[in-house]
């Protein structure tokens, strides 16, 4: 085995990263650049400083994490979450238990808890468990003042009610700092979190893609180990297959990319923690609406911040493919039935089932129908992406943003494929395209 090859398996076993999914590349330089900070004469001898030393294969773990994230990204699994904890405080005594596994620097954990807290969940009612394998990130997270890089969306109305402006950055309030719990922890632990009861709510998204198959399924049982029976576990938008590899239920939350257990037997209506996902609780996923009814009506103020539904988005920006009420509808709730007319907000649904292939067709057809739309083709790359076909869901998102520039969605998520296929440049064009549409709208 090579020197480097050597490495990429203790990284595998250590932290289930499959070298390929990060390059080669910043391997042989992560390692290079730890062996010169110790004065290693070469390779050989640095591994074999590795190997002694538990701190330094830490330091090397630092230099090969890929730490992105942001503020409410994929917004609706924020307010899918904070629906049904809601739901939840209203039928239960019990507080809610949450993990954000892995938490990177913090947005992820801190936008769960400002989504509950604006959506009136009360602060005694829920707790937030934040692990990342990174002590650099941990560390970050728990200074929580950030930078413009952490606000991409373009709605930052979160923004103005829970940070402090700080020369450039932003400093969060403790009232949501409180709410979360830092630690740093691995998912490959054997012991990971043994002396807690189960979670009602895990996030761990966009860290199963840099994992190989095995290592994927190894982590699936651990966060089956780690979730409770009727507890429901959020992945990122290109990690849905991995989900259904494991038979792992789709909780039919439309872009929240939200899963059950295999086993879990329906709860019942006065003891579970969760509502199964089709009951009145989870109503809200269901009116979606077609592009022209996105328009709020005159005069309709949201009752609640609406994530990820920014001003330009509503005045009719072919956006985030189906619009759906959040976490308290603003006006009634869209029937059903007008939802199933409209073919995009379909075509999400079977996406959440697990119906790749059918939801594509579905979207294909619109296209040949009705001609080419942005909500059309930015489905069909989330889909495309879920599925593992990177190349086209590039090529989707691309034309997404051919036929609206300014789509951030879009734009976020190919600049995530872009960097997860080592186009780091291309990556950094796409994300300060994202902020300056998200700086026109806001000014
Ligand atoms: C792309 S970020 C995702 C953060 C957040 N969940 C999100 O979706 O925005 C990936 C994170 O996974 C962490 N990570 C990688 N391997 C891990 C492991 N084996 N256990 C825990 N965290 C890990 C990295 O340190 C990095 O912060």
């Amino acid at each position: 085995m090579s020197e480097l090859a050597q490495f990429e398996t203790l990284l595998k076993q250590t932290m289930g990263l499959n070298a390929k999914s990060v390059g080669l590349a910043m391997i042989e330089r992560a390692v290079r650049d730890r062996c010169a900070v110790n004065g290693a004469l070469d390779i050989a001898a640095y591994w074999r400083q590795v190997k002694e030393s538990p701190a330094e294969l830490q330091e090397l773990i630092e230099l090969v994490v890929v730490p992105e994230t942001w503020f409410f990204r994929n917004g609706e699994a924020f307010k899918a979450l904070a629906r049904l904890a809601l739901s939840h405080t209203l039928r239960s005594d019990r507080r809610l238990r949450i993990l954000s596994l892995p938490c990177s620097t913090g947005e992820e954990p801190y936008s769960m808890a400002m989504a509950l807290l604006d959506a009136g969940v009360s602060s005694t009612r829920f707790h937030i468990d934040a692990l990342d394998i990174s002590a650099c990130c941990i560390a970050m997270a728990q200074r929580a003042t950030y930078g413009m890089n952490s606000f991409r969306g373009k709605d930052l109305e979160f923004r103005d009610r829970h940070f402090v402006a700080v020369g450039e950055r932003y400093a969060l309030a403790e009232t949501v700092r409180s709410k979360v719990r830092f630690r740093r922890g691995n998912l490959f632990e054997p012991a990971l979190l043994a002396d807690e009861s189960g979670y009602d709510f895990i996030f761990c998204r966009n860290v199963l893609i840099y994992f190989g198959d095995a290592e994927q399924a190894q982590a699936v049982s651990v966060l089956n180990r780690l979730l409770s029976e009727t507890g429901m576990l959020f992945v990122g938008p290109s990690e849905g297959g991995v989900l259904f590899r494991e038979k792992m239920v789709s909780a039919n939350l439309p872009l929240a990319f939200a899963f059950r257990k295999t086993a879990a037997a329906p709860p019942s209506q006065t003891n579970s923690a969760l509502p199964v996902s089709r009951s009145a609780e989870s109503k809200p996923d269901v009116p979606a609406r077609a592009r022209s009814a996105w328009t709020p009506r005159p005069g309709a103020a949201p009752a609640r911040p609406v994530y990820g539904q920014g001003q330009g988005q509503a005045q009719g920006r072919a956006s985030l493919a189906p619009r759906r009420s959040d976490v308290v509808p603003a006006s009634a709730p869209v029937s059903r039935e007008s939802s199933d007319n409209d073919p995009i907000a379909v075509a999400a649904r079977l996406a959440d089932q697990g119906q790749l292939r059918e939801a594509a067709q579905l979207c294909k057809r619109h296209v040949q129908d009705h001609g080419p739309t942005a909500a059309a083709f930015y489905l069909l790359g989330l889909v495309s992406d879920a599925a593992g076909h990177h190349r086209e869901a590039r090529e989707h998102y691309r034309k997404t943003l051919y036929l609206d520039p300014d789509h951030t969605e879009a734009l976020v998520h190919l600049a995530a494929l872009l960097e997860m296929h080592g186009d780091t440049a291309g990556a950094r064009q796409m994300n300060d395209r994202a902020r300056r549409s998200t700086t026109r709208h806001l000014n």
